[in-house]
């Protein structure tokens, strides 16, 4: 195997949102950071870089994953799906979404992306969730304004229909 110098910048490329795309990036470099310096996706949201808030979920080949706790050179020849992928191309928002707005599940707004992928991940495995595994899901995630209430019931609105 060729060793690579962590400061040798590498081409990566995958399919973002349905496009292909690359760009180059340092080995070392976080999926979060290649998402929004690289190509532009600034709707991923970067908190903790640790791991813990959840913010920077992103979905690679349809799984929920922290984008901070991936390098982009993982990300090499994978799906990756932000949330940029939501609404439609119209600016329409999706029912996730549209059940967030009614429902006052943000404020600042910071989390809200993260949540978004967990649920979008979540509710195509588990689309009749109960209120514990909503709770339990959430729990993957920290929003310093909303109290969590209205995300909850959103995210049971989107499941009764
Ligand atoms: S920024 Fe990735 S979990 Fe907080
Ligand atoms: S809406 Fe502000 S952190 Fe969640």
């Amino acid at each position: 195997m060729r060793r690579v110098n962590r400061n040798e910048r590498v081409r990566i490329a995958l399919t973002l949102n349905g496009r292909r795309l690359s760009a180059e990036a340092e080995p070392r470099m976080l999926l979060s950071d290649f998402l929004r310096h690289g190509l532009g996706a600034t709707g991923t949201h970067v908190g903790c870089e640790h791991g813990v808030c959840g913010s920077c979920t992103v979905l690679i080949d349809g799984v929920a994953q922290r984008s901070c706790l991936t390098l982009a050179v993982q990300a090499e020849g994978r799906e990756v799906r932000t949330v940029e992928s939501l609404a439609a191309p119209d600016g329409t928002l999706n029912p996730l979404q549209q059940a967030f707005r009614a429902n006052h599940a943000l404020q600042c707004g910071f989390c809200t992306p993260g949540i978004l992928m967990s649920f979008t991940d979540y509710l195509a495995r588990n689309p009749k969730p109960t209120i514990e595994q909503i709770r339990d899901v959430l729990s993957g995630h920290l929003c310093r304004c909303t109290g969590y209430a209205g995300i909850v019931a959103a995210i049971e609105e989107v499941a009764k229909r």
